[in-house]
């Protein structure tokens, strides 16, 4: 068996920073961005390989993924395995400098599998069973399905252990993309044991899901199931313990397949493409970054006015889970995707701006699904770096010169992003909680109120970090906490200190409301954030959908409104409700402390457009301003990455009009070239300037004017 003479002298843990995909053990090539794909040759003949790799060189490729749903290829059958064409394919990519991301192949499971064992098929919860012919058919708790994957891992990792191209192992693919809740009765018992671990007693399980009401007391652990189709409503706390559990139990089987890794290869870094982005809430990603030894993301944009801003949150949020470390950007795409409702393709400058955005953010890896556009199959239109029309087209063109930028960002890799003054909290459990059945308001949703936040941030020129509840605050001038519905005591203690410390923080409506087994917090409304925000609610006044509601700032409202009492005579009343149930009530409210902190409380839905007029004035109030000349403020958005002596600085044009600089300071390491002292940076297009570690690129009087 090639490769696996090493094997056994390698079982030594090697330390996380040594398993880096830039720096592979026996790599001396000088450290650069990753760029490249998906790799999928088992779709095409041999003499399409050859081609690849030469197209790959054109384009400046440096890493592919490879394998990633080739189970079927690779074991036909229970005891047959064929490794000789993926043998030659790595031995192909390794000969033309190009390093493998390799997959462990376990993502979609072969029908022979599910037809000797179809108990490991998921359920749904209305009891129907799901059947092969797609891709991610199976349970994440089944122990058969656990049985054959991890026979197949172990005989990946033994096989390519010391092949030279393979620098990074990706465990399945994107997982819970499609089998995140799983209701079968594998499921059921993997959710009892995880209950006991986590109540200890059915006394406190039935405490924590309040079973004295409508009668569903447990009296024995096999009582309790997943949260499968009910006559009513079914337990809240159930409801949400199941999320729990179910990004658990997928957590778990990343494990389970790392450990065969680490066991075999432990010097070959780990990883599995996550999914920050979207509507993608099952897997709670901030509680998964430690398991792997980087974190790579798949991002894919969606149309609408806040396409750029969504992509340039999920890439803040996914550089705070890598836990400030650099991150592979592991998928997104060169055009249109094949699954929305209207597939557009990207408009010119966007292939480039879209991958510039996740490297302003931290990435140091760009790739794309996929290298090839399947000819046929259920993604054959969704666009890849060579699309069908073949390497004579605008795609491929922009892929190459997207390669030279990142060629001529090489100083860029390695460095971090810096930290914002500014941060906006997001929260796992709380954009759980708040979308579950049996609210005041079912239309309110969680991930979109975060974002318009994150676009009034962007329209004010600021730069901000988007963090998790975990995250140290004491660092930032201003936190907002929009709708952080989900406050255990010691969340709220944590808000209370930082802003008695001096710092500011901003929240919404519903926020403060439940504890963790989401049990109000008796005595009004925000609960655990009241005494902080000096404000008392008897009752939420949720708006319908056609309705909106006057402030006396000029604003409108939607989606919410809430009876304001105020009960701090340090609080100010930022904007009253001018009209609707809350008339002459206070709807922005600010509570200043002698300490110097301060709390703010946004009792209504302001969207977008109307949040920069209430943020901008707490910015200035936390002394939180931007860094960016007046001019291009909202029309250019701002990230700093920095190493030890320079800053890079990535200013990136949101609009389809040029957007002109008077005056620039600093090298441009990537974009137009400077003019007469300023800087055009055309329509959509990205510059990169590198200055002295501390120095602004934007002269004395512009950046605070
Ligand atoms: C996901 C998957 C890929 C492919 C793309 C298409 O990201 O990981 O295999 O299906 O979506 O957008």
């Amino acid at each position: 068996m090639p490769y696996s003479h090493l094997v056994s002298e390698r079982i030594i843990m090697t330390p996380a920073s040594e398993r880096h995909w830039l720096r592979p053990p026996s790599d001396d090539r000088p450290t650069r961005f990753a760029y490249g794909a998906d790799y999928n040759p088992e779709q095409w003949p041999r003499e399409v390989w050859k081609e690849d790799v030469r197209l790959m060189r054109e384009a400046g490729v440096t890493i592919v993924s490879v394998a990633i749903f080739s189970w079927a290829r690779l074991q036909p059958a229970e005891d047959r395995w064929d490794f000789a064409w993926l043998d030659e394919v790595l031995d192909l990519l390794h000969d033309n400098g190009i390093a493998v991301d390799l997959a462990t192949a376990t993502a979609s499971p072969p029908p022979w599998l599910t037809t000797l064992h179809p108990e490991i098929l998921p359920v749904t919860h209305t009891g129907e069973t799901l059947s092969q012919g797609a891709r991610q058919h199976w349970r994440p708790t089944s122990p058969v399905f656990r049985t054959y994957a991890l026979r197949l891992v172990e005989t990946m990792a033994t096989r390519y252990a010391d092949h030279p191209a393979v620098v990074a192992w990706h465990i399945s693919n994107e997982l819970g993309c499609h089998n995140i809740y799983d209701y079968s009765d594998d499921a059921a018992r993997a959710f009892r044991d995880w209950l006991r671990s986590r109540y200890g007693t059915l006394d406190e399980l039935n405490r924590a899901w309040a079973t004295s009401f409508w009668s569903q007391y447990y009296g024995e652990w096999d009582q309790i199931q997943p949260p499968r189709l009910a006559a009513s409503h079914a337990n809240p706390t159930q409801q949400l313990d199941f999320k729990r559990f179910s990004s658990d139990a997928l957590k778990d089987y990343l494990r389970a397949e790392r450990d065969v890794l680490r066991r075999i290869t432990p010097r070959i870094p780990v990883t599995t493409n996550f999914m920050v982005m979207g509507e993608t809430r099952g897997m709670n990603y901030p509680d998964w970054a430690e398991e792997i030894d980087f974190v790579s993301n798949d991002h894919y944009a969606h149309p609408g006015p806040q396409r750029l801003d969504e992509l340039s949150f999920s890439a803040a949020l996914t550089h705070s889970i890598a836990g400030g470390r650099p991150w592979f950007l592991m998928e997104h795409s060169t055009s249109a995707v094949n699954w929305q409702p209207v597939n557009v393709a990207k408009r010119e400058g966007e292939l480039a701006r879209d991958s510039l955005v996740h490297v302003a953010h931290g990435a140091d890896a760009v790739c794309f699904f996929q290298w090839r556009q399947s000819a046929a199959g259920a993604e054959k239109h969704h666009s890849a770096m060579v699309p069908h029309a073949g390497p004579d087209s605008e795609v491929f063109r922009a892929v190459a010169a997207l390669g030279r930028t990142l060629e001529a960002l090489t100083p860029v890799t390695g460095s971090v992003r810096e930290p914002a003054r500014a941060a906006l909290v997001y929260d796992w459990e709380s954009w759980w909680a708040v979308e579950r059945d049996s609210q005041p308001s079912s239309l309110l949703r969680y991930r979109q109120e975060a974002l318009d936040w994150y676009s009034a941030f962007l329209a004010l020129g600021v730069r901000v970090d988007v963090v998790t509840t975990t995250a140290d605050l004491t660092g930032y001038d201003f936190v907002a906490a929009p709708v952080l519905h989900v406050v255990p005591q010691a969340l709220a203690g944590r808000l209370d200190a930082y802003v008695r410390g001096g710092g500011h923080l901003a929240t919404t409506y519903y926020s403060g409301v439940v504890d963790e087994n989401d049990h109000v917090h008796l005595g009004g409304y925000p609960g655990a954030l009241r005494d902080l925000l000096g404000i008392r609610i008897e009752e939420f006044g949720p708006l319908q959908e056609d309705v909106d509601v006057r402030l006396d700032n000029g604003l409108t409202g939607t989606l919410w409104t809430d009876r304001i009492d105020l009960t701090d005579s340090g609080v100010t009343v930022l904007a009253r409700y001018e009209d609707g149930d809350q008339a002459g009530r206070p709807a922005v409210t600010r509570r200043a402390l002698e300490e110097g902190g301060s709390a703010a409380y946004v009792s209504t839905r302001l969207g977008s457009h109307g949040l920069p007029d209430v943020l901008g004035p707490l910015l200035s109030g936390a002394g939180v301003l931007s860094e960016l000349p007046v001019g291009v403020r909202g029309q250019v958005e701002l990230t700093v990455r920095t190493d030890d002596s320079h800053a890079y600085w990535f200013l990136v044009n949101r609009t389809d009009e040029p957007v002109v600089f008077e005056a620039v300071d600093g090298e441009v390491l990537s974009g137009p070239s400077p003019a007469g002292g300023g800087l055009v940076l055309p329509s959509r297009g990205v510059a990169v300037l590198r200055v002295a570690s501390g120095a602004t690129p934007f002269p004395h009087g512009q950046a605070t004017a």
